[in-house]
């Protein structure tokens, strides 16, 4: 079975998948013994792990070196990675890069916006796609921010429509991520792939987020939508305030 199948035969079965993301060995390790569903190397990446205000200046050689990274950590779980931004902008492009990452470990590529002749171009040489839909991060600075998508009629039907271009066009599953919930709800019963929420609300087949956002790690950026499940920047803080004093009073 292909990831695409399997993922409509869980969805059909109404199992709710959970994805996180990684970028390096640790994590993913770490992700993959506690049974994670998926692990998407994503260009979040600049955001959490580079420093970067936000996704666009991601380079594809830069995801392919955490991709490898955390490759080597995953045994079971798939591994997705982001076209990161420029990347995709046609079907050939699009071709290239995915090769790039598929041979860099990804189990599948993702990338963003309505471009289903770029899906089915790659879906047609056996490259499984993730789609993402709503807000796109790699539009955040022609939009001005991270807004909710879906709140008028006419954008809620081009999300319907675009959501069912790319699930024609092959892809094994769809990101919705910042959509009003209702609207989130009718896409997800539109569609035989699953759709994974990220800001969207409950009613998704399944749902991701950054990692860093869950443990607490990033306490100066949180998003509204996020429920940290630790607060590990302050252990973390702790643990190296006890070595500054343990080594300051280490005697000569
Ligand atoms: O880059 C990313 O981390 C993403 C998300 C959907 C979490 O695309």
């Amino acid at each position: 079975m292909n990831l695409k199948e399997k993922f409509i035969s869980a969805k059909k079965q109404g199992y709710r998948q959970s994805w996180l993301t990684a970028y390096d060995y640790p994590s993913a390790r770490l992700l993959d013994e506690s049974g994670i569903d998926l692990i998407l190397v994503g260009d979040s990446l600049g955001m959490v792990v580079l420093g970067q205000k936000d996704t666009i200046e991601v380079t594809l050689p830069e995801i392919i070196h955490h991709l490898k990274a955390v490759r080597r950590g995953v045994t079971r779980a798939p591994v997705a990675a982001d076209l990161s931004f420029g990347t995709y902008a046609t079907p050939e492009q699009a071709l290239v890069s995915s090769i790039q990452l598929i041979e860099a470990g990804a189990d599948a590529v993702k990338l963003e916006g309505a471009l289903p002749n770029q899906v089915s171009l790659l879906t047609s040489k056996g490259i499984e796609v993730i789609g993402h839909l709503g807000m796109l991060p790699q539009q955040v600075r022609e939009e001005g921010g991270y807004h909710r998508k879906g709140k008028t009629e006419s954008e809620a039907e081009s999300l319907i429509q675009s959501a069912l271009e790319l699930q024609s066009a092959g892809c094994c599953a769809l990101v919705l991520e910042l959509v009003e919930e209702s609207l989130s709800k009718d896409i997800r019963s539109k569609l035989d792939i699953p759709t994974i929420g990220i800001g969207s609300g409950e009613c998704c087949d399944g749902q991701i987020l950054v990692t860093s956002d869950l443990l607490g790690l990033q306490p100066w950026f949180r998003p509204s939508f996020v429920k940290p499940k630790a607060d590990l920047a302050t252990p973390f803080r702790n643990a190296v305030k006890e070595f500054i004093s343990e080594v300051q009073a280490l005697s000569l």
